[in-house]
């Protein structure tokens, strides 16, 4: 919604009125003074304040964690500890849920919010969210197997999977590491895949999901807030 049309609406007075009161400098989104009158903006996403009154408050709480191995994806675990377990900020950690789901022995990014409706949209098989990991196998890795990863993997049942891309980085007899884009979320879909192709997978890192890059400045274990940036990125997922 355009600034000036939200202000309008919520009784700031006439368009013009409202202009003057942007002009007047009084009209803040996240505490920077706003210059241009018909801006868009997300009251999903940003503060608006007029006069250090808050006028739209950002109703959700987005992480990005780098998920360390060891613990498990999920928001309770009688055994574990669990990635909801290792955000600090207890005010909110009952509402928090991972978006998706790694192995316990999977590490990378896994995003953790409160916001149901965007963790449901990213999960929707038909919105092709794109992830990308990082990955070590205990065999080398050839343009045969780039080949049947893009031609769409057969699981040993049958199942198949949607055509993926493999991006071998390096390779030995022994270990190969590569890239590999999926846009499915299968159970265990990456291990399977490369034990279709007769590889076992001997370390797994998530490295992207959607428009969400992993941060390389967080170790494993840590975790931020996404920035506003990284939230208009996730604007198109917010909504049906
Ligand atoms: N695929 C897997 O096999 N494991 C994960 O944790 C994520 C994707």
């Amino acid at each position: 919604m355009r600034l000036d049309k939200l202000l309008e609406h919520e009784n700031f007075g006439s368009r013009k009125k409202v202009k003057r009161l942007i002009r007047s400098k009084k009209v803040k989104i996240d505490g920077k003074v706003v210059t241009c009158e018909n801006q868009n903006v997300d009251a999903q996403l940003q503060e608006i304040t007029v006069e250090d009154t808050v006028i739209t408050q950002k109703t959700h709480e987005y992480f990005m964690l780098n998920k360390p191995q060891g613990v498990v994806t999920a928001v309770h675990d009688k055994d574990h500890q669990t990635v909801v377990d290792l955000i600090k900020e207890e005010d909110y950690r009952q509402k928090l849920y991972p978006v998706g789901r790694l192995d316990r022995d999977t590490e990378g990014l896994l995003l953790i919010t409160d916001n149901g409706q965007l963790g449901y949209q990213l999960l929707l098989p038909h919105k092709n969210v794109t992830k990308r990991y990082e990955v070590i196998v205990n065999e080398r890795l050839n343009d045969e197997d780039v080949k049947s990863f893009q031609e769409g993997i057969v699981f040993h049942g049958g199942e198949c999977c949607k055509p993926a891309v493999l991006s071998i980085l390096s390779t030995s007899d022994n270990e190969s590491r590569a890239y590999l884009d999926i846009d499915e979320g299968k159970f265990h879909q990456v291990k399977k895949m490369f034990l279709s192709v007769g590889k076992k997978v001997t370390f797994l890192k998530r490295l992207k999901m959607g428009p969400i890059e992993l941060d390389q400045q967080l170790k494993p274990g840590e975790y931020r807030r996404l920035t506003p940036k990284e939230l208009e990125t996730l604007l198109p997922y917010f909504y049906k």
